[in-house]
């Protein structure tokens, strides 16, 4: 319906993980900033975040190395000057967030504590509070948005439609639950719109993404056009917690940095499987540990595969990784005297919302940053603890390319007519359904093909109820479609996209990125 009320800013920032934070703060140089989170400040993914931070801070390491390393991983399809950004911009962008207040965990003399973690061959990984990394920058960052004038916050607000005026961004469309004055659906116009809206892991049935990582922003940006990219590419994280068959929703994470810091992966009989599989063995990067584990898990039948942590002891579990160590306990099992089941699960969105070094995307005045951006630094399998320094490093950099913004004037008008209905609730747990069966980290020509057919059966199951769970339901059904349209077009496995029929890396046909618009029928 019509917009119940409107508002006026400057530049309207849309959620509140380290992305859209820091894009908020710096944004407040070129005006007055909105700052628009789905739930409460603190949760989104950033506050899940476990191993740490990656940035070539150590005095034998290097942006070059950690560049080799973040391209190896990639497989081939990251933009090697966005990541070249990355890790030479990130060794201060993170000394700017300890200064802002983010303590990070000290080594015996003083300076950062670095760790290891899958595809590094450096101690590269800062980490807070031995394993709640994103639970302290969030804290940090937090406690600064509270001492910044010139932030106004709303919580509860689901973003709904990008609204444009002469092919620019002008402002978006939200709908915000129980806020006095601002309750309902309304507009806010804003001469630039950022997009930190985080993952899409909630596309399918198990996933280390919490519930309100429903792809918005990635959603959002199909129905007004703008182009996205390497959305075949989900990468799912090799440890995480088995719950027993058919474990839905948000899982319980086992950090990479258990293996990073000695632990084994066997399987039921003992025997380390990773070794002579990879040079790197468990801290192979990413895609290959988790391909390691499925193979195993189909030779041996097993359900899962076991992380075996008993010989790093019971102090250094206490103190190095305290809340893995709480969180298995809950589940029952005791990594002190027993090894962890674990499966892999739906972790990461390698790609998004296609943006240039300064986070534009292709609409004028709409930027995008964090997990619902696709910079290039990841290519076809991100590194380890890049998601952080990517929310930060190209956070920070729209604050600067804020500045060429002209300011709008007139009144925004929607950018295309919205799609001809919401879908049911109830959607979303059979998108879940169908992604995790036929999308999933194997992949084929004909599960991919059966998805496509049930997610446009699931197009028909349409509501009359604009409520949010309307909208979430009616965005994962928009990015499940997408995923799998981008997984069948790649007739290749590459990086985290593993195709069974087609079994190798194909350059000659495939050593590009696949990027498409809703608008133009690609997706
Ligand atoms: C982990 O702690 O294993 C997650 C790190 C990441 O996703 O980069």
């Amino acid at each position: 319906g019509a917009p119940g009320w409107t508002a006026r800013t400057d530049t309207v920032v849309i959620g509140s993980g380290i992305a859209g934070l820091v894009a908020a703060m710096r944004a407040t140089r070129h005006g007055r900033v909105l700052l628009v989170t789905k739930a409460l400040l603190d949760a989104g993914s950033t506050r899940w975040a476990q191993g740490g931070i990656a940035a070539a801070l150590a005095p034998e390491d290097s942006p070059e190395e950690h560049l080799a390393d973040t391209l190896t991983a990639g497989a081939g399809l990251c933009d090697a000057e966005a990541v070249r950004t990355l890790v030479t911009e990130g060794p201060d962008a993170v000394r700017r967030l300890i200064a802002l207040g983010a303590h990070f965990d000290l080594a015996a003399d003083g300076t950062v504590s670095l760790t290891r973690e899958g595809g590094h061959h450096r101690r590269r990984i800062a980490h807070a509070g031995g394993d709640a990394t994103g639970a302290e920058i969030s804290r940090a960052l937090l406690a600064a948005l509270k001492q910044a004038e010139g932030v106004e916050v709303i919580e509860h607000a689901l973003v709904l439609d990008l609204l444009t005026e002469g092919g620019r961004a002008a402002g978006v469309t939200l709908h915000v639950m129980g806020e006095g004055s601002r309750d309902g659906v309304g507009a806010v116009r804003a001469h630039s719109v950022v997009l930190a809206t985080g993952g899409l892991g909630q596309v399918f049935s198990a996933t280390t993404n919490p519930a309100v990582s429903t792809g918005d922003g990635v959603a959002l940006a199909l129905r007004a056009g703008a182009e996205v990219a390497d959305l075949e590419f989900v990468q799912f994280h090799p440890t995480v917690m088995w719950l027993g068959e058919g474990a839905t929703g948000q899982q319980p994470l086992i950090s990479e940095a258990v293996r990073g810091e000695g632990a084994h992966l066997v399987d039921a009989s003992g025997t380390r499987f990773m070794l002579g599989r990879h040079e790197l063995a468990e801290l192979a990067p990413r895609d290959v540990v988790a391909k390691g584990i499925m193979n195993r898990m189909r030779e041996t039948g097993e359900p899962h595969m076991l992380l075996d942590g008993r010989h790093l002891g019971a102090r250094f579990w206490e103190s190095r990784f305290p809340t893995i160590l709480a969180s298995c306990r809950e589940h029952g099992i005791d990594p002190v005297v027993q090894p962890v089941p674990v499966v892999p699960a739906a972790h990461y969105a390698s790609g998004g919302v296609r943006t240039d070094g300064y986070g534009r995307t292709s609409i004028p005045g709409l930027y995008a940053c964090g997990e619902v951006a696709c910079t290039g630094v990841h290519g076809a399998n991100r590194l380890a603890s890049n998601s952080l320094l990517e929310g930060l490093v190209f956070a920070e950099r729209i604050g600067e390319a804020l500045a060429g913004d002209p300011v709008a004037t007139g009144t925004p008008a929607t950018a295309r007519p919205r799609r001809r209905g919401l879908l049911d609730p109830s959607v979303r747990g059979e998108v879940q359904r169908v992604m995790s069966g036929h999308c999933g980290v194997l992949r084929s020509a004909e599960g991919l093909a059966e998805a496509r057919r049930l997610l446009a059966e699931l197009g028909g199951r349409t509501c009359d109820d604009p409520c949010l769970e309307a909208w979430e339901a009616t965005n994962l059904h928009t990015v499940a479609t997408a995923v799998v349209a981008a997984a069948e077009r790649r007739g290749e496995t590459r990086g985290s996209h593993w195709r069974e029929d087609f079994p190798d890396r194909d350059d000659a046909r495939w050593l590009g990125r696949l990027n498409g618009r809703l608008a133009e029928g690609g997706f």
